[in-house]
């Protein structure tokens, strides 16, 4: 089996890059053998957390060591500290970078100029920032066209359950015509926990615990990271050109314990819904809460699980229902696009 090391630089180590090093400090062994995939996190870059830069390569059960115990890597034995997010990009030292800041709907910034400056430094990039594909999809994947290379960004709908890469390569060749369902972790994870009696405060408070809600909470809540991810499949995914001010948007802060048990009495569930529809050359795109039966197959989906129906014309409705959220799920995405590149580099040249 043809192996390959891959230099790998991460910018931001929050929840996502956490959980995507702590992958690879439990599956290193595996994945090489299964793939004959190796690794060295050469790099990592965060404001808060710490940054430290070694060509040697980090080792990834230490630094998860270090963020269990004390909340940062800034006491990481050896390595450089004096790094900043652009020496990763720019670093001729690494063949990946890992694009995991928070996510920013208005600008895509910093990660939409951490991504630009890697991909013109000619380096594959790896994301699950959804601030810079909504805001600039099609000027990324031109320029990493242009410096052939790969941008992929499975992680940025529905953490690692396939659906990016499911629609795009999968299901190739197929015309989407619309796609709907449930598509932020936390917001589910909030309705569902107010039918079991907890408060919506209390629910909220377990997601962000269990690293579900975006860095700003608001974001889940006002249906703001649902219509963000309404847009990535509009423009992604439907060719459509649309901006986060094109999505109809409401979230769930007006909807209280007493509307859920309530529409539960009624024989119904409470779900913030997704809508995408293309007609002709138009989409139209939509986020709100709705009362649907129990009967109906949304209704079931529960907790911080998510679900997304692809309606194709080849194959007719695609459903999908996974984890929307988490560390590890969305480190899976991570890790199934870093393998997508190995496989590509390894197996089809
Ligand atoms: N905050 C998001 C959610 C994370 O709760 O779904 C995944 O995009």
């Amino acid at each position: 089996m043809p192996t390959r090391v891959w230099r790998i630089g991460l910018v931001g180590f929050g929840n996502v890059g956490q959980g995507f090093v702590r992958i690879l400090a439990r599956k290193r062994e595996e994945l090489r053998k299964r793939y004959g995939f190796e690794f060295k996190i050469v790099g990592i870059a965060d404001p808060i957390k710490g940054s430290v830069y070694d060509s040697e390569g980090l080792d990834p059960k230490l630094l998860v060591k270090l963020v269990d115990e004390k909340g940062h890597i800034k006491d990481y034995p050896g390595g450089r500290k004096d790094i900043d997010s652009l020496t990763i990009c720019r670093s001729g030292d690494i063949d990946i970078v890992v694009e995991v800041t928070p996510t920013n709907i208005e600008t895509g910034e910093p990660g939409l100029t951490h991504i630009r400056v890697a991909l013109e430094h000619g380096k594959h990039v790896v994301t699950s920032n959804k601030g810079p594909i909504a805001v600039a999809y099609p000027e990324l994947k031109e320029l990493a066209e242009r410096k052939g290379v790969m941008l992929r960004f499975e992680g940025v709908v529905l953490s690692g359950t396939p659906a990016i890469n499911l629609a795009l390569e999968a299901m190739a060749g197929v015309d989407i015509t619309k796609v709907e369902g449930i598509v932020n972790g936390t917001t589910n994870f909030i309705l569902t926990k107010m039918e079991e009696g907890m408060s919506y405060e209390e629910a909220l408070r377990e997601a962000q615990r269990l690293g579900y809600a975006e860095a700003d909470p608001t974001m889940d809540v006002e249906g703001w990271d649902a219509a963000i991810k309404a847009v990535i499949i509009a423009n992604v995914l439907m060719d459509a050109r649309i901006t986060i001010k094109d999505v109809e948007r409401e979230g769930i802060t007006k909807i209280t314990p007493e509307d859920v048990k309530e529409a539960l009495r009624n024989g119904q569930r409470i779900k913030l819904l997704m809508r995408v529809v293309r007609e002709g050359g138009n989409v139209r795109a939509s986020v709100k809460p709705e009362r649907i039966n129990l009967s109906h197959p949304l209704a079931n989906v529960v907790g911080v699980t998510n679900a997304l129906t692809f309606y194709t014309d080849h194959l007719g409705p695609v459903t999908i229902v996974g984890p929307g959220a988490g560390r590890i799920e969305t480190g899976q995405a991570i890790l199934s696009d870093i393998l997508a590149i190995h496989r590509y580099h390894t197996r089809f040249r």
